[in-house]
């Protein structure tokens, strides 16, 4: 099978899949879409409501941010590949839940291992805890880091500046920065998760009663 074949293999998988509670309440799976060959991946969290109604992803109000966003980077959605964490709508759009997350992720690995991406954009933090589990999004995003040799670059969600607008400028100067760290690729060094010292190291152990 080719690069297309395997990713046609995966969105049909997800059209069917039962692993999760999602597909209940699914219309369509939003496997993804872009090129086989894409340099740059772009990772969201799940589908919302037009998504699960066309099984596109990002066709809503996000979505035309994002495409806003690309284009004013001189990117198009067709040169890129789009995809989420979860691949079936989460009911009134709440957040994905944990066992969602593990039951969807074998059909993400895939999809990163057939793309293989110069580049993997995560959009928000679920998508962001995929590569960096411990960070936090206000201080993580818009900073490259190469996780196991691959660049990934967190941003907030573009939905996040849609119902907070004073977190546009974040996310489009995050945005506008993206060129610069694909061409800096090489320079990135390998992600240290930073320990935070222990908060208790120095206290003096509780004497026991007994
Ligand atoms: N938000 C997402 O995270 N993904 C979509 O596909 C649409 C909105
Ligand atoms: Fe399957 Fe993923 Fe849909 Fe759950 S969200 S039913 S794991 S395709």
């Amino acid at each position: 099978m080719n690069r297309e074949e395997i990713l046609t293999r995966i969105a049909e998988e997800t059209a069917t899949c039962t692993k999760c509670d999602l597909h209940f309440s699914r219309k369509n799976s939003v496997p993804g879409s872009g090129p086989a060959n894409a340099e740059i991946m772009f990772i969201g969290e799940g589908p919302g409501f037009h998504e699960n109604e066309q099984g596109q992803p990002f066709v809503g109000a996000a979505g035309r941010f994002l495409d806003e966003l690309l284009n004013n980077i001189g990117l198009s959605r067709e040169q890129v590949f789009i995809t989420n964490v979860v691949k079936c709508r989460p009911p009134g759009n709440r957040d994905p839940q944990p066992g969602e997350l593990e039951a969807c992720d074998s059909y993400l690995q895939r999809q990163i291992q057939t793309i293989n991406p110069k580049v993997i954009v995560t959009l928000g933090r679920f998508s962001m805890h995929k590569f960096l589990p411990n960070a936090k999004i206000s201080q993580a995003h818009g900073q490259a880091v190469r996780v196991k040799g691959r660049l990934v670059v967190p941003f907030y969600h573009p939905a996040a500046a849609l119902h907070q607008p004073s977190l546009r400028p974040t996310v489009e100067a995050d945005f506008a920065r993206l060129p610069e760290w694909i061409d800096k690729a090489g320079d990135i060094p390998e992600y240290v998760e930073k320990v935070e010292p222990d908060q208790d190291e120095d206290k003096p152990e509780q004497l026991s009663l007994f």
